[in-house]
């Protein structure tokens, strides 16, 4: 792969999420994941909530065991989940703001705010051999807070600008290319997240220094489309088997 080259990271929670609904035993997110791996994804996200509302413990230690691109599990800065991620051993933990009520992440990791604890489980981490990034809002003070408890990688927050509409838009876009050439300054590496699809990619791609991008609900999405064609003629194909005495060949 070129220097260069953007890589992808694909978040495959709402896999989960699909299973969840129906407290079944599909679709796996671990043969999603696998499809990811052969179409290129060079990362594989996965965020284990408090809450358990779509990945559970099982899935991340399947994922540890069978996947062949690294994982980076994101994850809430709280006791239970930091041991957790100690036994599973991601090669990447990405720390994440959680609320129980939001229906997804919603804004950076407050690490100005919080330096000490941030800085006691990015070390930890660390210590663990697992490479530690902080989701965060570009602002810069955060961005400097983040080099001062040590973590090696940030991912900018994409959600406000994808969002936004208007001349906020480009105003989202700009801080988001400042924000990437502040850190890239000060050594971190810059990733990317929330909200990217195949509209705003174009934008997200302005902005310099990106290492690696995590999308997930558009990809997901765009899956159960693009597949449902296939999904359709599968069982259309399967009930040609039936015959009106009840019997099937
Ligand atoms: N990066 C982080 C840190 C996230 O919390 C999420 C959502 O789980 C994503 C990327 C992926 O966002 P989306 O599902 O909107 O592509």
């Amino acid at each position: 792969m070129p220097k260069h080259m953007l890589r992808l990271g694909v978040n495959i929670d709402h896999v989960a999420t699909l299973r969840q609904a129906r407290g079944v035993d599909y679709p796996s997110p671990m043969a999603a994941a696998q499809l990811c791996e052969k179409a290129g994804a060079q990362s594989i996200t996965i965020h284990l909530r408090e809450d358990r509302r779509h990945i559970q413990d099982g899935d991340l230690f399947e994922l540890r065991r069978g996947l062949k691109v690294p994982l980076n599990l994101e994850m809430a800065n709280c006791h239970e989940i930091v041991e957790i991620a100690l036994k599973a051993q991601p090669d990447e933990v990405c720390l994440v703001p959680e609320k129980r009520r939001e229906l997804t992440t919603e804004g950076g990791l407050d690490v100005a705010g919080h330096q000490p604890a941030i800085k006691a489980t990015a070390g930890r981490l660390a210590a663990a051999g697992i490479r530690v990034s902080l989701f965060i809002d570009p602002d810069v003070r955060q961005i400097r807070a983040a080099a001062a408890v040590g973590a090696p990688v940030i991912e900018l927050h994409t959600g406000t600008y994808c969002n936004a509409r208007g001349q906020r838009r480009s105003a989202e876009l700009n801080k988001l290319i400042q924000g990437a050439i502040l850190a890239n300054q000060i050594g971190l590496q810059v990733n990317a997240g929330h909200g990217i699809n195949l509209d705003n990619l174009d934008g997200i791609m302005r902005v310099p220094h990106l290492d690696t991008l995590n999308i997930g609900h558009s990809i997901v999405a765009r899956a159960v489309l693009i597949g449902m064609q296939a999904a359709v003629r599968e069982m259309s194909r399967a009930m040609r088997r039936y015959h009106p005495d009840g019997v099937s060949d």
